[in-house]
């Protein structure tokens, strides 16, 4: 199966994004990845046996799971990959932490994932053409309490994403 780990957004999160990738792609065009699919991506596992996803949520485990509030505040263009996508002018170290982490306990259980390195964006458009100028958008802040490990379950209509399990911080006192 193919997996990968992720920071999932709650409703409002998902309709605030959603509503950045519309103003985006009235700019850019492309096409919009669905809203049930946003998501920012820790790392990326690709293809899995079956029988080696008890391990993978295993070394999950050992995480502490990032509570912290993310603001994304930046509209970004990649031309390499023609990708549209909302960033934070400051990733909190939280996150960093959490993906620091998250990827030692991987390479401890020797599973392998993608090292490249973790850039924090959710992407909004592909095929997108470089727009003129960003737009300004609404800041959008995403509380976070912990990541989810996600499954990718290839469809003729495209990629749907499946949570398998997920990691919850410690809530607040
Ligand atoms: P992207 O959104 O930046 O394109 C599921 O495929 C998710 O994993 C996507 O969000 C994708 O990132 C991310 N991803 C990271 N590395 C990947 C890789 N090597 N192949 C496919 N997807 C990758």
């Amino acid at each position: 199966m193919r997996l990968f780990f992720a920071l999932w957004p709650d409703e409002a999160v998902r309709a605030q994004l959603a509503h950045w990738a519309r103003e985006l792609h009235a700019l850019c065009g492309g096409r919009p990845t669905r809203p049930e699919n946003l998501h920012v991506t820790l790392a990326f596992l690709g293809s899995v046996e079956d029988a080696r996803a008890a391990e993978v949520e295993r070394a999950a485990s050992e995480v502490t799971p990032c509570s912290t509030s993310l603001v994304l505040d930046q509209p970004g263009y990649w031309k390499h990959n023609r990708i549209a996508w909302a960033g934070a002018s400051t990733v909190p170290v939280e996150i960093e932490t959490c993906v620091a982490e998250l990827r030692s306990a991987l390479a401890r259980s020797r599973i392998a994932f993608d090292s490249k390195g973790f850039v924090s964006h959710v992407t909004l458009l592909r095929d997108a053409r470089e727009p003129r100028e960003m737009p300004a958008l609404d800041p959008i802040e995403w509380r976070l309490d912990g990541f989810a490990l996600v499954r990718s379950v290839a469809l003729p209509q495209g990629s749907r994403y499946e949570i398998r399990n997920s990691w919850k911080g410690r809530a607040a006192p």
